[in-house]
């Protein structure tokens, strides 16, 4: 084939994917040419991963937005601490983040199949898409295209919100990268899948208990506690299933975290809390609109970044 005709059938793929390569150096098709098996490949691994254990859909999602939040989608989140350096995942705030070996299985796979190609970036944001659909959540088709970035520092996981922020610090922390109000809302509905830890929520069980805690809940997260600081308590009833019942949970006072609950007890976003409680479609379209901003924070492109070999390092 010449050169003309590869460009040719790429510009059609391009086309027929309804997503042109933008600014970012992203598209769509990023791999049909270089590692036409790529998305198949990392699909795999999320699939083979969530048979064996459905509650790593959560840790996948989770992981996409700690790398993306701290020094763009660049897999930084990746990167294991070394002499000089301790990396993002060994702070508090990696709060017991799981299912990097579902990556590190895929990055396996694809370096024998097209060595160098794909990014641990881009592997990353297609897994954690792919665990929302398998979890019974909407279908998220993100451009590719990510490189891999070198810093990973456990400072820089300040830049993550703490549970204990309200809704209008919340509106400010997301805004700053970009987010609404309404896309803020949308994106902590991945808390429909998942668990925290005791730690992550008894400051809201001490003295002055949380007024916007239902007091049977209270007394049930209490009973949670007992067992100690990891003991974990689902976000809602269905915590390997995708669903909207995470916001009817904070309609009836029973959100798990203060960060949830706000959303709630805020004007300004608790009728986005009973929108989405009321009509799970457009819950899942702003989801997944949410996800594909998300997706694409400030990820490096070209020379920028690299193709890490290793997820764990840097070349
Ligand atoms: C709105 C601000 C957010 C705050 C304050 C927050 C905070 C937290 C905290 C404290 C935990 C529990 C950690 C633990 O105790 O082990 C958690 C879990 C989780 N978060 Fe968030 N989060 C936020 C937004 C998001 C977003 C945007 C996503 C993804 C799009 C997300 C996905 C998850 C998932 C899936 C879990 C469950 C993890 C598991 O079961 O392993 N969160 N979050
Ligand atoms: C998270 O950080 C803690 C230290 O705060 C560390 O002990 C733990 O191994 C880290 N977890 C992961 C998965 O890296
Ligand atoms: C939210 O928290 C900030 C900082 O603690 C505080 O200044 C603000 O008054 C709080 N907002 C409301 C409405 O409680």
């Amino acid at each position: 084939m010449g050169i003309a005709k590869l460009l040719g059938v790429f510009l059609v793929m391009e086309m027929t994917s309804g997503f042109r390569s933008g600014a970012d150096g992203l598209s769509m098709g990023y791999y049909s040419m270089s590692c036409p098996m790529a998305e198949f490949i990392v699909r795999n691994s999320v699939t083979r991963a969530l048979q064996a254990d459905p509650t790593l859909a959560a840790g996948l999602i989770r992981m996409h937005f700690h790398d993306c939040f701290i020094e763009g989608c660049d897999a930084s989140i990746l990167l294991d601490s070394t002499k000089g350096n301790t990396a993002e995942k060994d702070s508090p705030a990696n709060l017991s983040l799981r299912g990097y070996e579902v990556i590190d299985a895929a990055k396996e796979e694809l370096e024998k199949q097209c060595p160098g190609v794909v990014s641990c970036a881009d592997i990353v944001a297609m897994a954690s898409t792919y665990a929302v659909f398998e979890a019974g959540g909407p279908y998220i088709d993100i451009p590719k295209g990510r490189k891999d970035g070198s810093r990973s520092k456990i400072e820089d996981t300040r830049n993550l919100p703490p549970p204990t922020l309200n809704a209008s610090e919340l509106i400010k922390m997301f805004g700053q990268h970009g987010f609404t109000a309404q896309e803020m809302v949308a994106l902590s509905g991945a808390h429909t899948l998942g668990v925290a830890r005791c730690s992550s929520f008894k400051n809201r069980l001490s003295d002055a208990v949380d007024p916007n805690l239902d007091s049977g809940f209270a007394k049930q997260l209490t009973k949670t506690c007992s067992a100690g600081d990891n003991t974990e308590q689902p976000f809602d009833a269905t915590r390997n299933r995708f669903d909207n019942l995470y916001f009817n949970a904070l309609q009836r006072n029973t959100g798990l975290l203060a960060s949830d609950q706000t959303l709630f007890a805020f004007a300004r976003t608790r009728n986005i809390v009973n929108g989405y409680a009321f009509n799970q479609a457009m819950f899942f379209l702003d989801f997944q609109q949410a996800m594909v901003k998300m997706s694409t924070l400030d990820v490096k492109e070209g020379s920028k970044g690299e193709v890490r070999q290793n997820c764990h390092k840097i070349n």
